[in-house]
């Protein structure tokens, strides 16, 4: 385990910002972590996982701890579910890809997602219909203070719209190291409800989808709307769809008839944010080196070269725009440093 000073993570956002850390090192044991930590009791701590939903906006002036714990292995399994357990620090794309191999069922329609295990519980990943919080039954951690281990449930994560405890109340407090998913081995509960599945998989004639087949068809629907972070920098979603009081929504809806909205309760409705900032007119939109990604207006990116501040003015420029435009605010979901 090496300790590096003023060290370069351009290779460890997936923005691909230049920004530097005081001091990085990469844990690949819990023995290592807990040593870390002990070792750097009253020193600044920053935990770092995939890199893939935050924006550097200035150096860390902190100790840089990448969590890169590996391992992936069945827990438990009866007749019908299997219990996977995952380390923080393993890949989630090929995590996911590993699970439908052996013809584990639940983690398909979040194939191809960037970043690591251990940061999904955080903002409860989720895409074309599913979330991780419906086969998450708990994960490890360990509080940074004083490396005590602690399990959280499902429960006891308070998972909501890309959020949980660990951006609330248990916020900085703790190191997630492993996680446990419960997933079917048979009986799969295939969803292909969402957008644009259905047409993916129809016109390739599949009509009764596989595991596979449904991880294939997102794959497909993601790189045709999604920027690869390796080609062009970026951290998928920016913003976060909002949620509004109905009632502000209807008199929005009457001045703008063809707006898309999803009903999420009695009171409130969701409305996806990449449709306002096309209507907007901001959708392909190039700032210097940075700009609004043209097939989806929820990302946005960097064309290389591009400075976390750069992105920073573009991101509020497009909440400005928003606002004015709907009388909308939308937040961001990536976290900026
Ligand atoms: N839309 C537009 N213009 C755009 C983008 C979207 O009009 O530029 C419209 C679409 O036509 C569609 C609606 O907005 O009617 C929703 O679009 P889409 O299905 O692409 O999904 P989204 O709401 O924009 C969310 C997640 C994505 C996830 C997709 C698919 C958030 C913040 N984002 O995007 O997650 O992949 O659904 O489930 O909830 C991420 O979080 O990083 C991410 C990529």
């Amino acid at each position: 385990m090496e300790l590096l000073n003023n060290f370069s993570l351009k290779n460890f956002n997936t923005f691909g910002i230049e920004a530097k850390a005081k001091q990085f090192v990469a844990v690949q044991s819990i023995q290592d972590l807990r040593a870390i930590l002990e070792e750097n009791k009253s020193n600044k701590k920053f935990i770092l996982g995939g890199g893939s939903n935050m924006l550097l906006t200035k150096d860390i002036e902190a100790l840089v701890i990448h969590v890169d714990l590996k391992g992936k292995k069945v827990v438990k399994e009866d007749e019908d579910f299997v219990w996977v357990e995952s380390q923080a620090g393993e890949n989630w794309h090929e995590f996911v890809l590993w699970t439908i191999d052996q013809n584990f069922g639940g983690l398909e329609n979040m194939s191809l997602i960037p970043g690591n295990v251990g940061t999904t519980p955080v903002q409860n990943i989720g895409a074309y219909g599913t979330e991780i919080k419906d086969t998450f039954v708990s994960c490890e951690a360990i509080t940074i203070e004083n490396q005590e281990t602690k399990t959280f449930t499902n429960q006891e994560c308070h998972f909501g719209y890309r959020e949980s405890v660990f951006k609330n109340d248990a916020k900085d407090q703790y190191i997630i190291t492993s996680v446990v998913f419960k997933l079917t081995k048979r009986n799969h509960k295939i969803n292909t409800s969402y957008g644009d599945i259905m047409g993916e998989l129809t016109n390739n004639n599949i009509i009764n989808p596989t595991l596979k087949d449904v991880s294939n068809a997102v794959i497909a629907i993601r790189k045709s709307k999604l920027p690869d972070p390796k080609e062009l920098g970026n951290s998928g979603s920016f913003f976060k769809n909002p949620i509004i009081l109905k009632s502000d929504f209807e008199k929005i809806h009457q001045k703008f008839p063809e707006m898309k909205y999803y009903e999420v309760s009695e009171t409130e409705v969701k409305v996806p944010a990449g449709w306002l900032i096309e209507q907007a007119g901001l959708k392909g939109k190039r700032f210097g080196n940075a700009g609004i990604h043209k097939n989806q207006a929820l990302v946005l990116v960097n064309y290389g070269g591009a400075t976390g501040k750069e992105i920073l003015d573009i991101s509020k420029h497009v909440q400005e725009t928003v606002l004015k435009t709907f009388g909308i605010d939308i937040e961001a979901e990536v976290n900026i440093i």
